[in-house]
């Protein structure tokens, strides 16, 4: 299946667009691709209570996820930001749970078209399993 990263990563940036960021204002849209060719959009929520915030990434996996969707073949995060947001640490370990063998798209909202191309495995080389 030939994946059109460009396609999701302006779906993230869409999703962006609703990020809830009263307090950094760096807005963050994540878009999960399916097998099926389904995209779910997912964006950062902050809370009053900092760290209960939740990033792009992990909004649109528990979106997808509780939706009954699965298969996730690609994962775009996309904010205003030199080169674009990695994903965090917490994100990196969520995607290699249940986005094992994704392709990961990052990009600058100044510039979706400098897209860089990472791997879930090779942004979480060793994740933590319960059952190896
Ligand atoms: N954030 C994300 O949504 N994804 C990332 O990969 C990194 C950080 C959010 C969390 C918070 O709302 C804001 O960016 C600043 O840290």
């Amino acid at each position: 299946m030939k994946i059109n990263s460009f396609k999701l990563v302006q779906a993230a940036a869409a999703a962006s667009k609703n990020s809830v960021s009263p307090y950094s204002k760096f807005k963050v849209g994540a878009a999960l691709l399916t097998k099926s060719g389904e995209i779910i959009g997912g964006a950062n929520v902050e809370s009053a209570s900092y760290g209960l915030t939740c990033c792009a990434e992990r909004i649109a996996l528990f979106k997808a996820l509780t939706d009954g969707k699965k298969n996730f073949v690609a994962v775009a995060v996309v904010a205003r930001c030199d080169g674009g947001p990695m994903p965090c640490g917490a994100c990196r370990q969520l995607l290699a749970e249940y986005a094992t063998d994704a392709t990961v798209f990052i990009a600058d909202s100044g510039d979706l078209k400098a897209i860089r191309e990472f791997t879930v495995k090779g942004l979480l080389p060793s994740a933590f399993v319960l059952v190896p």
